[in-house]
């Protein structure tokens, strides 16, 4: 099984994968718990080239789209890996999240066509200037307007997906507790 978190920067993605890793182990299920970019050479590589000033360019993204999908062709062996031994996988971010920050889908989906797609992804929807008040540094108009686009955009994925949609405006226990009812609903387990 593999389990997904998407949402824009400051959603609680990363907050949120560590609690359900944590409530997955305890019901006595072993967990994989992997990020993107991963923290292998490629995955090094996008973050580094992420600080970049030049990587809104177009140039650029196009380069960044080959990498992401390169990084993630390597993470698929892991999740394939831990999927064989019964582990539940749970991501923070996927290949959905080419698909919303790259134009082009056509091509996104075709140089991801070896990425896996997660059994289950939940979207932490939630209101732009709340994610922005969330991150430290992240103030600009800009931003704002860019982060806004992006939820627009994970909104429209969400329906066309069948994505289980979560309200992140809510505290972190709240949220928590909508993720668990649907990950137990999905592993058919009582909570
Ligand atoms: N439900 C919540 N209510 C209030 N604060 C929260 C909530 N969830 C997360 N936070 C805080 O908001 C900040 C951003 O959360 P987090 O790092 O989990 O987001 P993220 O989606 O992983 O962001 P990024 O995409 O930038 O990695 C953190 O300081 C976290 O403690
Ligand atoms: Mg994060």
């Amino acid at each position: 099984m593999y389990i997904c978190l998407e949402g824009i920067d400051g959603s609680g993605k990363t907050t949120q994968i560590k609690l359900l890793e944590s409530w997955i182990q305890k019901c006595g299920i072993d967990v994989l718990r992997v990020f993107e970019p991963t923290d292998n050479e490629v995955g090094k590589l996008i973050r580094k080239l992420l600080q970049n000033p030049d990587a809104i360019n177009e140039n650029f993204q196009i380069t960044l789209a080959l990498l992401f999908a390169a990084d993630r062709t390597v993470l698929m062996r892991d999740i394939t890996e831990a999927e064989a031994l019964a582990k539940i996988v749970i991501s923070d971010r996927s290949f959905y999240s080419s698909m919303v920050y790259q134009n082009d889908s056509e091509w996104i989906a075709e140089i991801n066509k070896h990425a896996k797609q997660p059994d289950l992804v939940i979207l932490l929807d939630i209101n732009p200037e709340t994610a922005v008040s969330r991150c430290d540094g992240m103030d600009s108009f800009e931003e704002q307007n860019f982060l806004a686009s992006t939820a627009k955009k994970y909104l429209e994925l969400a329906d066309h997906q069948n994505f289980m949609v979560v309200n992140a405006n809510n505290g972190i226990n709240k949220v928590h507790d909508d993720i668990k009812r649907i990950v137990a609903h999905k592993l058919g387990m009582c909570i």
